[in-house]
């Protein structure tokens, strides 16, 4: 995976990046195609997502691939979606790994297919020993599952004896969200111009910079990546505290360094 668009190095970029692939089916739609075209010319946007990711040293990038509602699209629609998944699993897996590219699936992974599972699990077991990129496919996934499913897990665990229900507490749910062993989405990009989250990471997006931009998923490119970046460079994340505050804390920041 080899390409040209560098950021420059001295700025603070996104550690963390999440993005809400969309407008695959409107693109196909538009160019009199069927929706499925769509899906498929959005994983060669895929592939560009990473090797931009992978080339401005971003720790960590995840992709919204499959919601736990999109299971309700025409059978036709699901069905290619998961054999595009597996497809590109298969093709990817290697070159991924040659990258130092680590995947890995977030999502309930035991509604698809054991041939599927398999696949993914041999996918994230190629990659496991790669550090440089952290990709996250989310797949049948959703927010509120995996609110759901941490919860359920403390409730486990205290149950089991390991800690008291008075031990839960944001930090201990946290741990036990996905994506809970890397930092939170720094940046959450959405294409196909709906301004909305469509319950992907509802816990994790909490103090994360939203962007939304009309271009549709499979046009996405090196472009509108770097101008998201470019944007989020430029806000002020103040965490709840005032502005005066994240200037003083910036400057004791470049006082350490110096
Ligand atoms: C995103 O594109 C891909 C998936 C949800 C799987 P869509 O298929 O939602 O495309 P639009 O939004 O209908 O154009
Ligand atoms: C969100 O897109 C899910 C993915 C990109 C995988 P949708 O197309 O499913 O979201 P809605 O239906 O517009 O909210
Ligand atoms: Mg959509």
């Amino acid at each position: 995976m080899t390409g040209k668009t560098h950021l420059k190095a001295d700025i603070l970029l996104p550690r963390h990046v999440a993005i809400i692939m969309d407008g695959n089916g409107r693109w196909a739609t538009a160019q009199g195609k069927r929706r499925t075209s769509g899906h498929r010319a959005g994983a060669e946007a895929v592939r560009k997502a990473i090797t931009f990711a992978r080339r401005n040293g971003i720790e960590a990038l995840t992709l919204f691939a499959f919601s736990s509602e999109n299971w309700g699209r025409p059978a036709r629609e699901v069905n290619v979606l998961m054999e595009l998944f597996m497809t590109v699993l298969k093709r990817e897996v290697g070159e991924l790994a040659e990258n130092n590219i680590r995947l890995r699936v977030i999502g309930d992974v035991t509604g698809f297919s054991n041939r599927l599972q398999k696949q993914i699990r041999i996918a994230e077991e190629k990659t496991a020993h790669c550090n440089a990129l952290v990709l996250n496919i989310a797949a049948n996934y959703g927010g509120r599952w995996d609110i759901a499913q941490a919860a359920k897990t403390l409730a486990q665990r205290a149950v089991a004896g390991e800690i008291a229900s008075s031990d839960i507490n944001e930090t201990l749910l946290a741990e036990h969200v996905c994506l809970a062993d890397g930092p939170e989405p720094d940046l959450l990009i959405r294409t196909g111009g709906d301004i909305r989250i469509s319950n992907f990471l509802l816990w994790q997006l909490a103090y994360a910079e939203l962007y939304f931009t009309e271009t549709l998923w499979p046009d996405f490119d090196d472009m509108t990546f770097a101008a998201a970046i470019d944007c989020f460079v430029r806000r002020e994340r103040r965490f709840g505290l005032t502005s005066a505050q994240i200037q003083q804390l910036a400057g004791s920041d470049n006082e350490h360094e110096d």
